[in-house]
């Protein structure tokens, strides 16, 4: 009920329709239920008197009944689509107002998928019971307690047989009902698993090409299908004993009244007419009965769909800006007071993905972090723009605690370029004016310049105007990256977050745009998380985690000396050559046939490719 009415605050200016479409249906069903009477009127009055003049006028009048009720519930039936479309864009448009608001944390409890399922499926069965309700649980009620008043009227006794055949076929109803509603709401919970299938499938179609698992792929997907597919055929034969039993009861009733009601006639209870109109309210009313039936299961279908619509709705973003928040951000500078962190859903729960950091960076430093993969180096810079907020302790930049900021303000400040970093489809230069909406082309180039992304730019034949297509894949791995990283220096950020963001960047590149960095922004503070020790050249300090606690916080040359962590890894990429990629190609890019590197498949990798580690691999591929 508290759900329905939630819903319905999403009417807004539908309200007017769907108040409209009942009021409609009113009049339509009233008009309906006179019908019969007047028949019984033509009968009695025309009919059996042979008075002509009456057949004329009852005939007429129950020809316009006819009419206006049609007329005016083909209006109810526009007023009522008009209601719930407009009730389903108001929710999806909430829906989607609401999820911009949410933050990391927020996102990570829906699940992407389940926030598409809640926009899409959920808001269409909400939007389709709406209808119904507005339309068949007005006229279902009224119909049936006006056609039973009639009949009361007409003969007390006779309806008796109306209240028996009631009772039978709800009895019956209930029951098919209450063994098919169970089914479909598995329907629906399949359906969960069938988006989130087929979505998965097609964000992910490249990789599951890549490891040739369309026919795995396939297999689950046929699987989900096959599942929805059975349960829908038992649950809609089970519906289909619904007309059996209601051609039973209307026949039953109708052999009953005749039955019964000749034998009245003959007693001089009722007239002819009064009988004939009786047989009419028995479809009325058996028919109403079912409707009524076919509207709760509807309704208890799509409540579950209310529900969780109601639930993203009523979700609290927990991370807002506070009252008077600071507008501004005076300076690079970063601390971390004892802070700890856990996520609170997924893998990390119960466990501290950050335990006891403290670090002090100044403002203009360049930081470089090394760690293994789930050290927490992600989850550290996503503390610093407050992509999620910490459990216990404090960050501050620019020597205020991030929670005192303006949201915006500090996101504007503190730009990451994050490790899964996307483009939007769009012009390139959409997308760099994505990190500032007014910068001029000048601008954009220089950023371009810096990230040496105006190379390949410069190269496309529409230059800066090049579509990228959705999610960027027209874009080689290398060049998406250098177009996220222009598009975070465009915002001239007080701090310039990099994780993992030359990953796919040839080292030399790599060389260079960190010389970019410290020419063009050396007030901005630099934070690069690598797997390289190559890109931390640049670096002031360097910053080695290890299960989310620090190991080591100190200048490179140090760390060789003290740091058993930092200088395996340092030792082993320096012997491999230019390490990391190295190690990565030799198990990527081998042909499947012979096993051995062939650099005909390094051209198709996602990443660009030093040419000194393809040579040598070639190399030793011919060994
Ligand atoms: N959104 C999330 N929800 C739940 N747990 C998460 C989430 N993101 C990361 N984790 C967990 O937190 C831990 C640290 O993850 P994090 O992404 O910070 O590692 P990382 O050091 O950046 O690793 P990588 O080098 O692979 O990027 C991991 O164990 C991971 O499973
Ligand atoms: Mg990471």
């Amino acid at each position: 009920m508290d759900t329905i009415r939630k819903l319905l605050s999403h009417l807004g200016e539908y309200r007017r329709p769907a108040l409209i479409a009942p009021l409609c249906t009113l009049v339509a069903v009233g008009m309906e239920v006179l019908i019969p009477y007047i028949m019984a009127m033509l009968i009695d009055q025309g009919i059996s008197k042979g008075d002509m003049g009456k057949v004329w006028l009852f005939g007429g009048i129950m020809l316009a009944c006819a009419f206006v009720s049609l007329v005016i519930d083909s209006a109810s039936a526009v007023f009522g689509s008009r209601a719930s479309t407009g009730l389903a864009s108001n929710l999806r448009d909430a829906l989607f107002e609401k999820v911009q608001t949410y933050s990391f944390s927020n996102i990570d409890k829906f699940s992407t998928a389940g926030l598409v399922t809640r926009m899409t499926t959920d808001v269409t069965n909400v939007q389709n019971a709406f209808n119904m309700s507005l339309i068949i649980a007005t006229r279902a009620p009224i119909s049936l307690v006006a056609s039973l008043v009639m009949s009361v009227v007409i003969s007390p006794k006779l309806s008796l047989v109306f209240i028996a055949a009631m009772v039978v076929l709800s009895a019956a109803l209930i029951a098919i009902m209450l063994k098919a509603m169970p089914l479909f709401g598995q329907v629906f919970k399949r359906y969960d698993a069938l988006n989130a299938s087929v979505q998965e499938n097609v964000t992910a179609i490249r990789v599951v090409k890549a490891f040739v698992r369309e026919d795995h792929e396939d297999q689950k997907f046929t699987h989900a299908a096959d599942e929805v597919h059975d349960l829908f055929v038992r649950a809609e034969s089970l519906l289909a004993f619904n007309n059996p039993v209601m051609g039973v009861a209307i026949y039953g009733c109708i052999i009953a009244l005749s039955w019964f009601g000749t034998h009245s006639i003959l007693a001089g209870d009722i007239s002819t007419g009064q009988l004939t109109s009786l047989l009419g309210y028995v479809f009325n009313v058996l028919i109403s009965l079912m409707m009524l039936t076919m509207i709760f299961v509807m309704v208890s279908m799509s409540a579950a769909s209310g529900q969780r619509i109601v639930e993203v709705l009523e979700e609290e973003p927990d991370i807002v800006s506070p009252e008077d928040a600071l507008t501004e951000v005076p300076n690079g500078s970063i601390d971390f007071d004892a802070v700890s962190f856990q996520y609170r859903s997924g893998d990390g729960e119960g466990q501290e993905t950050l335990a006891g950091i403290d670090l002090h960076i100044d403002s203009g430093e360049t930081i470089g972090v090394l760690g293994g993969t789930g050290s927490g180096k992600s989850t550290l810079v996503a503390l610093i723009s407050r992509l999620y907020d910490v459990d216990s302790g404090a960050v501050r930049v620019g020597g205020n605690d991030v929670c005192a900021y303006d949201t915006e303000v500090l996101r504007d400040s503190v730009a990451v370029v994050l490790q899964q970093n996307t483009l939007f489809s769009g012009t390139i230069l959409d997308n760099l004016r994505w990190g500032k909406p007014d910068a001029t082309l000048e601008e954009c180039q220089a950023a371009c310049a810096a990230a040496c992304a105006d190379e390949f730019i410069d190269r496309m034949p529409d230059g800066y105007d090049t579509m990228i297509e959705q999610g960027g894949t027209n874009v080689s791995g290398g060049q998406r990256q250098r177009l996220c990283i222009a598009r975070a220096l465009l915002k001239r950020p007080r701090v310039l977050v990099l994780d993992d963001s030359t990953s796919a960047v040839d080292t030399a590149t790599d060389a260079s745009i960190q010389r970019a960095f410290a020419e063009q922004i050396p007030d901005t503070t630099k934070i690069i998380i690598s797997q390289r020790v190559s890109s931390f050249g640049s670096c002031d300090r360097i910053l080695v985690l290890d299960a989310g606690r620090v190991v080591a916080f100190a200048p490179e040359a140090k760390l060789i000396e003290t740091c058993d962590i930092y200088r395996d890894v340092h030792d082993t990429q320096n012997k491999a050559g230019a390490g990391a990629d190295f190690d990565k190609l030799e198990g990527i890019a081998y042909d499947p046939i012979s096993q051995r590197f062939d650099p005909a498949f390094a051209s198709e990798l996602p990443f660009e490719v030093d040419p000194a580690v393809e040579v040598e691999l070639a190399r030793k591929a011919g060994e």
